[in-house]
């Protein structure tokens, strides 16, 4: 088709606000699916995405529109043109965690559609990912959604929609997700105010990866916008970032699932099945060229996408030795279409080989836990999340900071330490500064007393507020990651009956007041529950940990002592008493089968468990210590 007939955009928007719900009815109107294949948020694939109702990766779908009447000042224009449009769209999460795929796939577009939920308002994700959008230059389309609710205020949503934007209140479209109304409108706009790619077939290709995916049968599938030029089966292609060549084993697009095409040219987005074993040598940001050496020198690189940094570390270690291998090649495959996820093999005393794994935030991590439990059955001992560090030693101190396997690496007085368990000796410390952010909460002015009242027990500063309207305020903090990154979403959310939302982005680092905080357990201290803490909390922290590691973790033959320790100083204590579990002891006779069963079926839940020292801890303990 003609490249002025294709519009590509996104829909952004807070989570909830109706994204893939949307999508649906656009599928829907245009008959990319047929009505009895349609099942509520297509676009979510995964199981998890489905379970949870958040989407988790960006999607891509193609769909022809046929245009039956366009209403406006262009329709002559319109009507000249051809009638059929390929309208590609790329679903996007909404969850800050998972705002790099966002920023991937506006990349990839000329336009954006904004959806604001009508009962809920402008939130804090609404703006942070319009900003994305404004920042690549995309056209904005505002709707507001879920018109057909009862409590939708759409007077006020578009006061908020209006002051975000600057846009005149006649270019606000309405629509309902659920009902469909508005559905036509949105397509129309999105023809008439898209812009037409940019780009030219007949030049070398140049094509964005914006995601990846590997297939068994077709090797690494590069999700891709076509820039410049065409690519078609058997075309020889050029990495050029990795410097990899191969063959394309075949092209086509998304329906949502795969549709095999003769070609995709300039302005299209597809799927170019390059036949590649690993993504490393696919990778998202790079771009794709011919393979003809006297071409590929001569073509400038796509800008591709700033590299993402994990926020959050954690180690996981499989329950049993021997369950090792299975887990790196479980984690391997999930990287294959996780681009932020990273993970590195690591080793404790206690716990055994495992794994140390970087995510974008607690959310994240806890996606690629229950993908792990889901898609490959383990079930991992899990250490505390932790953001990254960054130590200062004393100068005196070269020679046992050389002995340290991170300064070893950096071979400076200043390294970064990715777990509490590195944490050299507090003697040859100068510093430990910790990431701060940019936190932004979005509310309803009358909740602002009870979300102070939260931001109180954090060590988040104050900064400004900032009115949306009357009604609405974006307060402004800088705060310490670690006090972001676990309770907080859901303190502001029953703070504010869920009106409260929040959005945060890295700062810098600074020093602070800092110690290491140790958990023995039975005597044993166990660095998976370990953590850094600033000193004027940890004697409130310790004993926490302590009291919930009493709830989490189950009577043993022998009494188990709890304790927190500072610098080898006990802070809190808790005592689990001794107790004897014996499943059979309800059988009476002689029922072997029945009792081997009951035994098996005990095994079978101790697998979940880990010993540490004498103590068998079950992996929930792990994380919900978390759990404030
Ligand atoms: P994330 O992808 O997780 O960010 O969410 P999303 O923006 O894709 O939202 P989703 O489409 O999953 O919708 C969230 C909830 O709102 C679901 O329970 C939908 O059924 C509901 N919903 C979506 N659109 C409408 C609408 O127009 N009207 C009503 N009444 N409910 C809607």
């Amino acid at each position: 088709m003609d490249q002025d007939n294709i519009r590509n955009f996104c829909i952004i928007a807070h989570i909830d606000h109706g994204k893939s719900t949307l999508a649906d009815r656009l599928l829907e109107f245009t008959g990319t699916i047929e009505k009895r294949k349609m099942k509520e948020q297509i676009l979510d694939q995964m199981d998890l995405e489905r379970e949870r109702g958040i989407t988790i990766k960006l999607q891509p779908v193609r769909m022809i529109y046929n245009v039956q009447n366009v209403k406006g000042d262009q329709v002559e224009q319109l009507e000249r043109a051809k009638r059929s449009y390929i309208l590609n769209l790329i679903d996007t999460p909404g969850h800050v965690d998972f705002n790099y795929e966002v920023s991937r796939s506006l990349a990839a577009v000329e336009g954006a559609i904004l959806l604001v939920d009508a009962t809920k308002g402008v939130q804090a994700q609404t703006l942070s990912n319009l900003y994305l959008a404004i920042e690549q230059g995309l056209e904005i389309i505002p709707v507001i959604n879920k018109i057909d609710l009862s409590n939708a205020n759409i007077e006020k949503t578009k006061r908020e929609v209006i002051h975000i934007l600057g846009c005149q209140e006649n270019e606000i479209l309405l629509a309902s997700g659920k009902t469909g109304e508005g559905v036509e409108e949105i397509l129309q706009a999105v023809i008439r105010k898209i812009p037409v790619p940019k780009g030219n077939s007949d030049r070398s290709l140049r094509a964005l990866i914006f995601d990846s995916k590997y297939d068994v049968y077709k090797g690494v599938l590069a999700y891709a916008r076509i820039v410049d030029g065409s690519v078609r089966q058997e075309d020889g292609i050029y990495m050029m970032a990795t410097a990899t060549e191969s063959s394309v084993i075949e092209v086509g697009y998304f329906k949502p699932e795969l549709v095999v095409a003769e070609v995709l040219s300039a302005g299209d987005i597809g799927y170019i099945a390059t036949g590649l074993k690993s993504v490393n040598q696919c990778r998202v940001g790079d771009t794709i060229t011919i393979s003809k050496s006297n071409v590929k020198n001569q073509i400038s690189k796509l800008p591709g996408y700033k590299e993402v940094k994990p926020m959050v570390y954690a180690s996981f270690y499989p329950v049993e030795g021997d369950d090792y291998n299975m887990m790196r090649d479980a984690l391997e495959k999930l990287k294959l279409n996780d681009a932020a996820f990273v993970f590195e093999l690591e080793s404790n005393l206690a716990l055994g080989r495992g794994f140390r794994c970087g995510f974008l935030g607690i959310l994240h991590m806890e996606i690629i836990q229950s993908r792990l439990e889901r898609e490959f059955e383990i079930s991992p001992t899990i250490t505390t999340p932790s953001v990254v560090y960054k130590i200062k030693t004393k100068d005196q101190s070269s020679s046992l900071e050389a002995n340290h396997p991170s300064a070893e690496k950096s071979k400076t007085r200043e390294f970064f330490i990715y777990s509490p368990a590195e944490m050299p000796d507090p003697s040859i410390i100068e510093s430990i500064s910790e990431p701060y952010v940019k936190l932004d909460i979005i509310s309803p002015v009358s909740f602002l007393g009870p979300i102070m009242e939260v931001m109180k027990n954090t060590r988040a500063e104050y900064k400004n507020t900032e009115y949306i309207d009357s009604e609405r305020i974006i307060l402004n903090f800088n705060c310490p990651l670690t006090d972001v990154i676990v309770n907080l979403h859901d303190d502001l959310k029953s703070a504010s009956s869920g009106y409260a939302s929040m959005n945060y982005e890295f700062l810098e680092y600074r020093p602070n007041d800092l110690i290491k905080l140790d958990i023995l357990v039975a005597g044993d201290k166990v660095d998976a529950f370990s953590r850094i803490v600033p000193k004027n909390r940890s004697y409130s922290e310790g004993k926490r940990i302590v009291e919930k590691l009493k709830e989490a973790i189950p009577k043993q033959n022998f009494t188990v002592a709890l304790q927190a320790a500072v610098g080898g100083k006990i802070i809190a204590r808790e005592t689990i008493a001794a107790f004897r579990k014996d499943v059979t002891a309800k059988l009476y006779g002689g029922d072997v089968t029945r009792k081997r069963k009951l035994l098996e079926k005990q095994k079978k839940g101790k697998k979940k468990m880990k010993n540490i020292g004498r103590v068998t801890i079950p992996s929930e303990a792990f994380l919900a210590v978390l759990k404030k």
